[in-house]
This record gives structure tokens, sequence and C-alpha cells, in this order.
């Protein structure tokens, strides 16, 4: 057995930069053929295009936003166009953003609720078709869920939500050999560190390292590893799952 996705049709949404960026470049690495999608134009994509192409591999990068429902199903069917078939989903895109309970409008809630897991529901719902026997979707929650945060309560509300839907969808897709589970991220250093001021990115490197057992934040890479292993036939007898990666918070 081998951790290795050669010749795997695996789709990543959100992929052009910080975990879903990581998790894209990892999977193409481990052999995958890759389709990922995002929202924003700009040095991001064609990086991440130029990088594709140097690691070899039948790769697309889309633009399509999740948040929608109809440009869930023209993504899903790119795939089916490009692909095929799929033989692995990564449900990452994800939005956040930081209000009191008191002032959180309907069409922030609805925003965030909507990118963050009715974006899943239509994904996983769309690509049944394109899944075969052995089969792995893996949900990107957060540690956030559980642990509750405040001023993120729309966030943390659709993370739990990911979870209710992977231990439901697990139970009712595992029959025909497909498994979901959750990945859920402590807190994972990315790009949006380096566009903080320095005195800040400092600041929360401090708050959130003193928080960890092993006293430092995550790299998306470290965050990717345990994405392949779900995404691969070393977990084959894994479903259900929420697999926290937060360097023991
Ligand atoms: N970083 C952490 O510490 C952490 C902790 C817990 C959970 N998570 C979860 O991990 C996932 C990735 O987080 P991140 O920190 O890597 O986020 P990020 O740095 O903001 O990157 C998000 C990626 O998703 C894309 N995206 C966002 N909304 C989209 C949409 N509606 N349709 C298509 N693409 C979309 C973005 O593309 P554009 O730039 O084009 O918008 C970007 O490529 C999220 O689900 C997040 O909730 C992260």
């Amino acid at each position: 057995m081998q951790l290795a996705l050669q010749a795997k049709k695996i789709l990543v949404t959100g992929g052009t930069r910080g975990i879903g960026r990581g998790i894209v470049l990892a999977a193409a690495r481990a052999g995958a053929d890759v389709l990922t999608c995002y929202r924003h134009e700009g040095e991001a994509v064609d990086s991440l295009v130029r990088e594709l192409k140097e690691t070899g591999g039948a790769h697309h990068v889309v633009r399509a936003d999740v948040g929608e429902i109809a440009e869930v199903d023209r993504l899903i069917g790119i795939a089916r166009e490009r692909f095929g078939r799929l033989d692995a989903v990564v449900n990452n895109a994800g939005v956040i953003s930081h209000i009191s309970f008191g002032e959180l409008a309907a069409d922030e809630w609805s925003k965030v609720l909507d990118t963050n897991l009715t974006a899943a529901y239509r994904v996983i719902q769309q690509t049944l078709p394109l899944l075969a026997t052995g089969a792995s979707v893996v949900n990107i929650g957060s540690r956030g869920a559980a642990a509750g945060i405040p001023l993120r309560a729309h966030y943390t509300a659709a993370k739990a939500g990911m979870i209710g839907l992977t231990r439901s969808l697990a139970k009712e897709l595992g029959p025909k050999g497909i498994r979901v589970n959750v990945v859920a991220p402590g807190v994972i250093e990315t790009e949006a560190f380096d566009a903080m001021p320095r005195d800040r990115a400092e600041g929360l490197r401090a708050t959130y390292a003193q928080k960890t057992a092993l006293a430092r934040l995550g790299t998306v890479t470290e965050l990717a590893g345990p994405v392949l292993f779900l995404l691969s036939d070393l977990s084959s007898y894994v479903t259900g799952e929420t697999f926290n990666v937060d360097g023991g918070i």
C-alpha cells in the first residue's frame, strides 16, 4: 500500500491560496491530476498555473465561485468534461469575518454559510455520478467549530454543520464504497500572515502558539499531509472521522 495518488482525478475547491493551494500542489506532486477553482484573478492564480505546469500531469485551474449553486454546477460540468470521473473531492474553499453576533447581518450570515457549508452540499451531490467505489471526500472544517470562537458564530456554525454533513454522508455513501471525512485545522500560517503588518503577525503567532502543545502554528504542508492520507488508499477503512490537525490545542 502506498500514499501515491498516481492518475487519481481530484477536485479541490479554493486552491489558489493558503491551505487549498498547499493541498493542490501536494496532490499534484503525489501524481494526481487536479482541478481547482478560485474567485479572483491575480498573481496567485498565475503562479499556481506555472507551478502545476512544472509538476507535470493534467491540471486545470478555473474561475468558479462555489458560494453560488449555478457556479458549482458549472464547475462539476468542467470536472465531467475534462476528467470523466473523480476519485476524490476536497471541499476547502472558505471565507471568514469577525463580527459581533448582535451586528451580524443576514446577508453576511448567508455569505459565510453559502461558501463554507452549502457549497460542500452541492459539490458532493453533483459529483456523486462521477464518484466510484473507493472514492474519498475530505471536508475542510475548523478546530474552532468544537471550541467556539467569539465574533465568528456564523463561521463556527457552518464548520460544525460540516461535521454533521460528513457523519451522515459517511453512513449514506459508505455502502457504495465512498468515504467522507473532515480535516479540522487549528491555526495554519498562510500568505495572509505576510499581508499583515509585522507587529500584528508576530502578536498573532505568539498568542496562538502558546495555545498549542507544539508551541507553534502549523504550515500548509503539515495540513496537506493528513489530507493526502485521507484521499489515499492508506486510509481505506477510515470514514466519518474528524481529524484535528492543530498542533495539540
Ligand atoms: N488558515 C487557517 O488557520 C484555518 C483554520 C481553520 C480552518 N481553515 C479552513 O481552511 C480552508 C482554507 O483556509 P485558508 O486560510 O487557506 O483560506 P485563504 O488563504 O483565504 O484561501 C482561500 C482560498 O479559497 C478560495 N475561495 C474562497 N472563497 C471561494 C469561493 N466562494 N469560490 C471559490 N474559491 C473560493 C480563495 O480564492 P480567491 O482568492 O480567488 O477568493 C483562495 O484560493 C477554509 O475552509 C478555512 O475555513 C483555515
